[in-house]
């Protein structure tokens, strides 16, 4: 192992890690149930398939997909909901589905789309379980309710059943239950599901202090400015398994394969003939006489090969190329339309850390 991997311990590391759901086939009527009880006929799902991570203590890291990715089944088995199928996974030095307990105090976890707290009982009785439940003392107790009043106006929840919240002063509350015994590392799944843009910007401001205190942070969004705004760190899951693991930035260069230039010449050129020179590109004239714009994909041109057209045919007064945006990036990967170049370096190999 090289030194420089040695210095800093990872606080989370799967290797390899697994999970295979088996559901029984349907079958129609009495024959298929009898035919059910007899040969056990199985669909699985490999919802985490092969998983690496390796996360350092204080990392903040954005972990997106398509819906039925396996962000959820992974999150659920770094908290030791669930047993892999196979593949190892360690956190804070505790196998979690080995010792749920220990593991529980270290970790805190929010599932968006379900509450942890009472659903009959005020905001206040469910805080107060979970205080004797990880028995944190009257001083602390006090102290992180002012803390959770200060950035999340936890004060005016406290007296009203789980019940009657709306969604966002739900994610308020639980997001208070999930981090009341100060646990060194978070999972968020989908944290701000729902919610209107004025508690999204409370609730990032909230993980942001949470990261620069030195926690080490795994949030599952849909959303952007979460990513964006959190974390510096983005994995990629699709279909079970990590397409990308590296900085923010280099999503762009990976997955964005789209680009746009935009070129002015010196003299009026025909925008027939800079298309003729470029048929995989796609031209269009610009506002005025000699200006085009190029679209074109990276993995079939190089912004070189298409500067070189355009001064072949006059020379170039003015060039910009568009920067790839990463919410384009992003919405792809939501929408499950990415388009990977296997030889390209990194796809599918996890950059990695
Ligand atoms: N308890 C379960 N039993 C069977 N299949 C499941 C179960 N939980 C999740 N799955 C399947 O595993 C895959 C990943 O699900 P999930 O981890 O919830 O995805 P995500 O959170 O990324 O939307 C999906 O195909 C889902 O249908
Ligand atoms: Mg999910």
């Amino acid at each position: 192992m090289p030194a420089a991997t040695m210095a800093v311990m990872p606080v989370i590391e799967a290797r390899e890690l697994t999970k295979v759901f088996r559901r029984p086939d349907k079958s129609e009527g009495l024959r298929g149930s009898l035919r059910h009880l007899v040969t056990r006929r199985y669909t699985t799902t490999s919802a985490v398939d092969h998983v690496s991570l390796s996360i350092e203590p204080g990392e903040a890291v954005a972990y997106v997909g398509p819906n039925g990715a396996g962000k959820s089944t992974t999150v659920k088995l770094l908290s030791g909901i669930l047993v892999p199928t196979s593949g190892e996974v360690v956190v804070g030095g505790i196998v979690p589905h080995r010792d749920r307990i220990a593991n529980a105090r270290q970790v805190g976890v929010l599932f968006g789309q379900r509450t942890q707290l009472w659903w009959d009982l005020p905001v206040r009785e469910s805080l107060a379980l979970l205080r004797d439940m990880y028995g944190i003392g009257p001083a602390d107790y006090r102290a992180q309710l002012a803390r959770f009043d200060e950035v999340l106006e936890l004060g005016e929840l406290l007296p009203v059943t789980a019940r009657k919240l709306s969604l966002g002063q739900r994610m308020r509350a639980d997001l208070a239950a999930a981090l009341l015994h100060r646990p060194g590392i978070v999972y968020l799944d989908e944290p701000t599901i729902g919610l209107d843009i004025a508690v999204k910007d409370r609730v990032r401001d909230f993980l942001r202090r949470l990261v620069a205190d030195g926690t080490t942070l795994i949030l599952t969004t849909h959303d952007l400015g979460d990513i964006e705004d959190v974390c510096r760190r983005i994995a990629i899951i699709d279909g079970g398994r990590i397409i990308y693991d590296g900085g923010l930035d280099g999503v762009k260069d990976t997955f964005a394969r789209e680009r746009c230039m935009h070129v002015r010449l010196t003299t009026d050129v025909d925008p027939q003939s800079v298309a003729a020179l470029l048929p995989d590109a796609e031209v269009t004239p610009g506002g005025s006489p000699g200006e085009f714009t190029i679209r074109f994909d990276r993995f079939v041109l190089t912004a070189g090969q298409v500067i070189a057209t355009a001064s072949s045919l006059a020379e170039i007064d003015d060039l910009l190329i568009d920067e790839p945006a990463i919410e384009d990036v992003v919405r792809k990967v939501y929408s499950g339309e990415l388009e990977l170049e296997p030889a390209e370096d990194g796809v599918g190999a996890g950059v990695g850390a």
